[in-house]
């Protein structure tokens, strides 16, 4: 079959292929354990079902404008006041089908063919291949102090002429790393020294642990004009447990968004305007539901942390927000992809290879479900891993052999 250039250089989502493989065991029945998932398992804020259904019960549901409705993107205003004391206009904001197409659209807005993006390893499984898509050039940049917050001094080594822009995604997903404050504060004055736009990939921003406060990019902007070239990137798929819903948004100088809109009303015009309801409920309504989904994340980590730990060999370090842990198993086999699948195969748990986010040797765990499945699932691992466990496991009355090494 004839395919494109773009198309063979395109890897299916690992995160996806994970949920569906999970979905298929499930399906038949086995009591799988899935530490892979990148969405909260609490339910979505009422506001945003009554708002979604209030909508959906007038029964004209019709084309929403490429960039958003006006109500969203009130909401979205008035959200980027609070959050990022900034005050910003409707025409700096494009809502779209998510924060993933916030990003996609951003970088066929800004990038041309062989025109390079940097952006810290580990990464987020999307940014290679959607500068792929764009005929751009990924360029992950690993720390070279060998922990998981980037250096300036790093990046600028990786700077060209081709250099269209970095990506921040802070606090981090798959490592959870919150960067420092001086850190962002360096690489936001560094874009604008170097005219290089800056997406800030904040779509965990509010989930941050340990008393920590979000970063706000915006303080260390000097051009905060319209030709600012920062991109600040936002959604409700994290904060509000409404990954299905596929809402985010992007605020950017108000060219750009022109811009970004062009390409979007052609691509999938604006995201459906249900969805769009369910968003301004979300982030107009009560706003508890953040601060405890926020709260039971910390716990969740506390708990997956103290059994990692008690994983001999294991090595990790303790994640400052997100839903993920970044732990180190090369002690127990340097490629990634072989071990997730032994795990899958050997005690049903899922966990996603560090290789899929430029790091071999790590496995991404979630704690976004519930402590029951951290708590087994872990268990899990160990008896899996551990030369010294017992040979044999239950998993409800299913008697499970240790016949390996
Ligand atoms: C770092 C990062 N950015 C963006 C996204 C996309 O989020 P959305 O569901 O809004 O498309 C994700 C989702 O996993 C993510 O982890």
């Amino acid at each position: 079959m004839s395919i494109s250039q773009i198309a063979k250089s395109i890897k299916p989502s690992p995160t996806l292929a994970l949920n569906e493989k999970a979905a298929i065991l499930r399906e038949k029945g086995e009591p799988v354990i899935h530490l892979g998932g990148g969405e909260p398992k609490s339910r979505a804020p009422l506001d945003a079902l009554i708002a979604a259904a209030a909508h959906l019960s007038t029964g004209e549901i019709r084309y929403a404008p490429a960039d958003g409705i006006p109500e969203l993107k009130k909401a979205i205003i008035r959200y980027t006041e609070e959050h990022y004391r900034r005050l910003v206009a409707p025409e700096n904001i494009i809502a779209s089908s998510g924060a993933k197409q916030a990003i996609m659209v951003a970088l066929q807005t800004i990038l041309n063919p062989q025109e390079e993006v940097i952006f810290p390893a580990p990464y987020w499984v999307s940014y290679p291949d959607m500068i792929k898509l764009c005929q751009g050039i990924p360029v992950p940049v690993l720390p070279a102090d060998g922990t998981f917050y980037p250096r300036l001094q790093d990046i600028e080594r990786r700077v060209t002429s081709y250099t269209k822009a970095i990506i921040i995604n802070s606090p981090n997903n798959p490592s959870g790393a919150a960067y420092a404050e001086e850190f962002i504060a360096d690489i936001v004055a560094f874009c604008e020294k170097r005219d290089i736009y800056l997406i800030m990939d904040d779509i965990y921003h509010q989930l941050i642990f340990d008393g920590r406060k979000a970063i706000n990019c915006y303080k260390y902007a000097k051009d905060l004009s319209e030709n600012s070239k920062l991109i600040l990137i936002n959604g409700v798929s994290k904060l509000y447990a409404m990954t299905g819903f596929r809402i985010g948004w992007a605020v950017a100088n108000k060219k750009l968004i022109e811009a970004m809109t062009n390409i979007q009303g052609h691509q999938t015009s604006g995201p459906s305007v249900l969805l769009q309801k369910a968003a301004v409920g979300a982030l107009n309504g009560v706003q508890s539901c953040v601060e405890s989904l926020r709260m039971t994340l910390e716990n969740n980590r506390n708990v997956m942390i103290a059994r990692l730990r008690g994983l001999n060999g294991v090595k990790v370090r303790q994640p400052d927000g997100t839903f993920y842990c970044f732990a180190d198993f090369s002690a127990y086999g340097k490629d990634s992809n072989t071990l997730s699948s032994f795990l899958v195969d050997k005690v049903l748990v899922l966990t996603v290879p560090g290789a899929e986010f430029g790091m071999e040797g790590y496995l991404r765990l979630s704690y976004c479900g519930g402590l029951k499945d951290i708590t087994e699932g872990l268990e899990r691992i160990k008896w899996a891993l551990d030369p010294d466990s017992p040979n044999e496991l239950y998993l409800g009355n299913r008697k499970l052999v240790r016949d390996w090494a």
